[in-house]
């Protein structure tokens, strides 16, 4: 039984320069656990997700990453700790090939370059083409092959399946869960359709205007669809 800690926050006040958004948020998330952040547009699960990693603005609180105080930390060295961040962006560098891509972000550790292909077939296939050359669905595929090659401890995913075919959406699944069941590895996923992401993880919070209004296993969200419902409703 492993109790650590991966990622916790206390108090989380955040937003962009002096707009504030999130409002009191306290998460922990143990290692090896991976949490569902569901709510509707606009609710604040990307600026979650920005400020576990550094980009918004932290108005007060604390975030801890295995024990160690990360709020003053620059982007960088939270990405060095261990934090691998799949934006809603993706951000793909369109002028590098998929293969360099990833090469920027590489770390020693669990996950070398041909891991990724392992994992991403497509990818390998792909090494060579420019990252503007790419469709939706392979920029996802190079966007997670680039958090994974950093060899995170925690990795954000940020509406990762958003605009894709059910087909990729699928393969991106399944993806998913053999990660959060076989790596040592814990996952916040971040998705607008709960019901997939309630699938794949164990733990879920739902986020409404900045404030965590449910927050336990995602086996009780997925037997309790009214209760989803008015969750993901309220406004
Ligand atoms: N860079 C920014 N500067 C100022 N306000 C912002 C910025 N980014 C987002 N916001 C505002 O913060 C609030 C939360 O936005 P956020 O992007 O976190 O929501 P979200 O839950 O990720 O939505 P979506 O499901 O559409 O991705 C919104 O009111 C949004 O307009
Ligand atoms: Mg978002």
């Amino acid at each position: 039984m492993n109790n650590e800690i991966a990622l916790k926050l206390k108090g989380v006040f955040a937003g962009y320069g002096e707009l504030n958004i999130l409002e009191n948020i306290d998460i922990e998330i143990p290692v090896k656990t991976s949490l569902a952040v569901l709510g509707r547009n606009g609710v604040g699960k990307t600026t979650l997700m920005s400020t576990i990693m550094g980009h918004a603005t932290l108005h007060a609180g604390q975030i801890e990453f295995f024990n160690q105080a990360i709020e003053r930390l620059p982007v960088y060295e939270r990405s060095r700790l261990g934090i691998g961040y799949v934006p809603q962006t993706r951000d793909i560098f369109p002028s590098l090939t998929v293969e360099e891509n990833m090469l920027v972000a590489a770390r020693p550790g669990r996950w070398p370059l041909e891991r990724i292909y392992e994992l991403f077939p497509r990818l390998a296939e792909r090494r060579n083409n420019m990252g503007n050359q790419l469709s939706g669905g392979e920029q996802q595929m190079l966007s997670v092959g680039r958090a994974l090659i950093s060899d995170p401890k925690l990795l954000l995913l940020d509406e990762p399946l958003e605009g894709l075919a059910p087909v990729i959406v699928q393969m991106l699944m399944e993806v998913f869960k053999k990660l959060i069941a076989e790596e040592d590895l814990s996952v916040i996923l971040v998705e607008q359709s709960a019901k997939l992401a309630l699938q794949v993880t164990n733990q879920a919070i739902v986020l409404n205007r900045g404030q965590v209004t449910y927050q336990g296993l995602s086996q009780e969200l997925l037997s309790h669809p009214e209760q989803l419902a008015k969750l993901i409703a309220a406004n």
